[in-house]
């Protein structure tokens, strides 16, 4: 394929050198003139692993050129990328510039070329900027966003000193784009790398390098703290590392990664606790370990303001457990919500089928006697008269009985803690706990998106 891109520092360099190892037409551009002369003398801009055989290489082919002849750029080639700089303001905020001058160059260039032409954010950018940057090249080129271009927003994943390495072979690739031919352009250009190719929703690939960079700090830092705590105990903090990787089912794997409720159950706040309380008492800091349970607390929180922002009295609560399958009441975080809302003076009713079953086990009567000792009144294992006689429900686990609940009672405000459903498309009013209201609420739905595209910096 034929390929121009902006920006001939580490990403732009890399991406250059090596889609020209994979057989692709590279012209790189930038605005600073000796990177331009060093790729046409080929010779990387950049000094990392692999890379000066590879821009030699690619130079040497014929399939790798640079210029700052923008026109030319665009016009010999089919997608470009935009690798440019995003740094920080003082502020923290992040600088565009660089990004709209390049839209700005690339719009007007494409006002002379004829036929498609697709624009592929490659630089790091918060979501709404792929908007943002399509609205600009609109403007500059007076063309039409889907129809004479499309935008694609592709993240790029490596890491410096192993950066060839990484882009020849990513642990995923992300494209970003509402046009079809767009996609398809794109899988072509990566077909010959071996990773899954998943094409999403432009903001999701938008975020996704801001999240996998945000979880790589969290790693980081939580095996400090967890190192920190064992170094004051005498206790070899690598060995109990390398022991906590080996288990690919709960620490190292997907699980536990899917947004929803609150954690409960027996083991997780107390074991939590009692590590938090372990390090405090060995004068040893934990701000991100100590963080856990009040982000718990918030997501409970969060559950009872969507409750009360729908301005409706009497609720329903399916699933009373910390899980389904279970009747363990022990920490069930759905607790804490019923408490609160049962303060504000709503109406609740409960239906656990397993609650109910075990009402005599003594546990869970204690835990409940301790939290709400007025509950059980509230509690039946009918739900067809929960759901009938609520306004709203609040649907906790992903029990079977629960899935057709919104045909079968049309109309009511569904608050989905479980992800039980992916979407929901009803004359109702849906709303998971960490995701949008998917639904019916357009008011909410636009202001969501006029947020995103107003996120100039
Ligand atoms: N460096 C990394 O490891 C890495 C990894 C993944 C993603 N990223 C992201 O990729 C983007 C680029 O990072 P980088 O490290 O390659 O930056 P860089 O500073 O090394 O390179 C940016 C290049 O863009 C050029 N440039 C600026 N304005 C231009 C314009 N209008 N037209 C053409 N060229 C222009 C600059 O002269 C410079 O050569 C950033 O958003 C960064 O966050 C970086």
């Amino acid at each position: 394929m034929r390929i121009s891109i902006f920006g001939l520092g580490y990403v732009g360099c890399v991406g250059a050198a090596c889609c020209a190892k994979l057989g692709h037409h590279v012209i790189g551009v930038d605005v600073t003139e000796n990177k331009v002369n060093l790729i046409n003398a080929g010779r990387a801009t950049i000094i990392e692993a692999e890379i000066d055989d590879l821009v030699r290489e690619g130079y040497e082919a014929g399939l790798l050129e640079a210029t700052q002849d923008i026109d030319y750029a665009v016009q010999n080639s089919d997608i470009s990328f935009i690798a440019v700089g995003t740094p920080s303001t003082k502020q923290g905020h992040l600088k565009l510039d660089y990004i709209f001058d390049c839209a700005r160059n690339i719009g007007a260039a494409l006002a002379k070329k004829d036929g498609f032409h697709v624009v592929a954010i490659r630089s790091t950018v918060l979501p709404g900027t792929n908007a943002n940057v399509a609205a600009i090249i609109e403007e500059a080129s007076g063309k039409k966003e889907g129809v004479d271009f499309a935008m694609v927003s592709n993240p790029e994943f490596l890491r410096e000193g192993t950066a060839v390495h990484d882009y020849l072979n990513p642990p995923v690739t992300v494209v970003g784009s509402n046009n079809e031919r767009a996609v398809e352009m794109m899988r072509e250009l990566y077909a010959h790398i071996d990773a899954e190719f998943v094409a999403t929703e432009v903001p999701v690939a938008e975020i996704m390098k801001y999240v996998c960079n945000t979880y790589h700090g969290l790693k980081i830092v939580f095996a400090n703290e967890v190192g920190n705590i064992c170094k004051a105990l005498g206790i070899d903090s690598h060995k109990v590392m390398d022991i906590f990787c080996k288990d690919k089912q709960l620490n190292i794997s997907s699980y536990y990664f899917k947004p929803g409720f609150a954690y409960g159950g027996s083991c997780l706040p107390k074991d939590s606790k009692a590590l938090r309380t372990l390090a405090h008492d060995n004068y040893v800091d934990v701000p991100v370990i100590n963080a856990i349970n009040p982000s718990n607390e918030l997501q409970k929180k969060a559950a009872v303001d969507m409750v009360v922002a729908k301005g409706r009295r009497k609720v329903g609560v399916l699933g009373l457990s910390f899980k389904s399958g279970t009747d363990d009441l022990r920490c069930s975080p759905i607790v804490d919500v019923i408490e609160a809302l049962l303060g504000k003076g709503f109406q609740v009713r409960i239906y656990d089928k397993n609650v109910k079953v075990s009402e005599d086990t003594n546990t869970n009567k204690d835990f409940i006697m301790s939290k709400i000792p007025y509950m059980y009144e509230f509690v039946t294992d009918d739900l067809d008269d929960v759901c009938a006689n609520s306004d709203v429900l609040v649907v906790t686990n992903k029990e079977k009985e629960f899935a057709n609940v919104p045909e079968r009672f049309p109309g009511k405000i569904i608050i989905d803690l479980a992800r039980m459903w992916d979407e929901l498309d009803y004359e109702g009013n849906y709303e998971g706990i960490s995701w949008g209201n998917i639904n019916r609420n357009v008011a909410q739905g636009e202001a969501i998106a006029a947020d995103m595209v107003r996120t100039e910096f």
